[in-house]
């Protein structure tokens, strides 16, 4: 098994961060004794290595100590639990929301909790693993859609009246950055009395006026989009998840969910950052307009550089390149320039479709972009080249 993913350059493999330079919170870190501008991570706002954010883990360690030593329902729910949920739904304006200790685990309750046996649950063909995962899990029928095709999933819909339960996608899609349809989505969810699940791992904190992400950019208010999932490991700079909603809902999740009941507790002082993350990301407005000035000002540069973007405008920008042997070799090359950006193969992506995925953070500095601009297009056409 494993020299069949050699042979077909899908063997995965983990690169270890040695260290950070020690001036203050660029994107940079140190792998393999060489320091490298980091421009795969999901930390948008760049909070991840904010000195604010450690202190507030630390501080919480002194009080609550370091683990929660069960699970919420057992002795593990604390105050620093419980006032990240109350935040949490503030700031997405839902009357709950419930913590998560990963957003997979978030999207497997979801799915198991709000669809069974004998219903059907549509999803978008590009939506993230772990509601796909949770669409098998629970048993229930599930067809996918064509990425982003609103027909296609009213199509779906409209075969089997009556019996799909939900329709599952993410808000900002997390390999292409592009939005999900959310008006037309949540229409045909209402026309059906079918859930709409919206993960927004990837928009959450990051688009909008207030960082409301995916749903706020396209004008859908909460009760057209009832089941909303955010994760805390990406613009938050911490980790962890949440689900927010109706007080029912959350309600069902905490009786329901496995991934919640049967799992430990998120760490208190792991909550504690995501408070602070949470107060940081609604007034340092400044982070969202840096991270997505740095993303015009990537994708001017590169498409002048003659470099093949796609259509999205938020900070994940994919270079779909083709072949993982192409990919592989444009993320060398970029390595070697002083860039980790990583190439997704499949089965991330489809077949065919493998890539460079970059992303911007306010973290960046112009010049890093710049830099990273003029040596793509080179790393580009060097790896196809040397594929042919
Ligand atoms: C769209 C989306 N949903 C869910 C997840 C899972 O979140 P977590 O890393 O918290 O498990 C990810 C990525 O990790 C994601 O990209």
């Amino acid at each position: 098994m494993l020299s069949q993913l050699d042979a077909a350059q899908l063997r995965r493999q983990r690169t270890t961060v040695e260290s950070f330079p020690a001036a203050g919170t660029r994107a940079v870190r140190v792998a393999g004794g060489r320091e490298l501008i980091d421009f795969s991570s999901n930390d948008y706002l760049g909070l991840a290595r904010h000195p604010g954010l450690a202190a507030a883990m630390g501080e919480c360690a002194a009080r609550t100590g370091a683990g929660s030593g069960a699970s919420h329902l057992v002795t593990g729910h604390g105050s620093e639990h419980a006032l990240l949920e109350e935040e949490l739904a503030a700031f997405t304006g839902r009357e709950r929301a419930l913590l998560f200790s990963t957003g997979y685990m978030a999207n497997l309750a979801v799915m198991t909790v709000l669809a069974g046996r004998r219903e059907r649950v549509l999803l978008d063909r590009l939506c993230h693993a772990s509601l796909l995962d949770g669409a098998r899990l629970s048993g229930a029928a599930f067809r996918r859609f064509a990425h982003a095709d609103s027909s296609a999933a009213s199509e779906l819909a409209a075969a089997d009246p009556g019996h799909t339960a939900l329709i599952a996608t993410d808000g900002v899609f997390s390999m292409d950055g592009d939005l999900a349809p959310l008006p037309q989505l949540a229409r045909i969810a209402r026309a059906h009395d079918a859930w709409l699940v919206v993960d927004d791992a990837h928009g959450l904190g990051v688009l909008g006026a207030t960082g409301g992400g995916a749903l706020e950019v396209c004008g859908v208010k909460p009760e057209d989009a009832p089941v909303l999932v955010g994760t805390l490991g990406k613009a938050f700079g911490s980790y962890g998840a949440f689900v927010a909603g109706s007080a029912t809902l959350i309600e069902l999740l905490i009786q329901k969910a496995r991934t919640y009941i049967y799992t430990t507790a998120l760490p208190q002082p792991v909550a504690a950052v995501t408070r602070q993350a949470l107060k940081l990301a609604q007034s340092e407005s400044w982070r969202r307009e840096r991270v997505l000035a740095l993303t015009a000002r990537f994708r001017r540069a590169a498409a002048a550089a003659g470099v093949v973007l796609s259509g999205s405008t938020t900070p994940i920008q994919p270079i779909v390149l083709g072949s993982a042997a192409t990919a592989l070799a444009a993320q060398r090359s970029l390595a070697e320039a002083g860039f980790w950006v990583v190439a997704i193969r499949p089965p991330t992506v489809p077949q065919g479709a493998a890539r460079l995925r970059i992303t911007l953070s306010a973290a960046h500095a112009e010049a890093e972009v710049d830099e990273l601009v003029a040596c793509l297009a080179r790393a580009c056409a060097d790896a196809a080249r040397g594929a042919a």
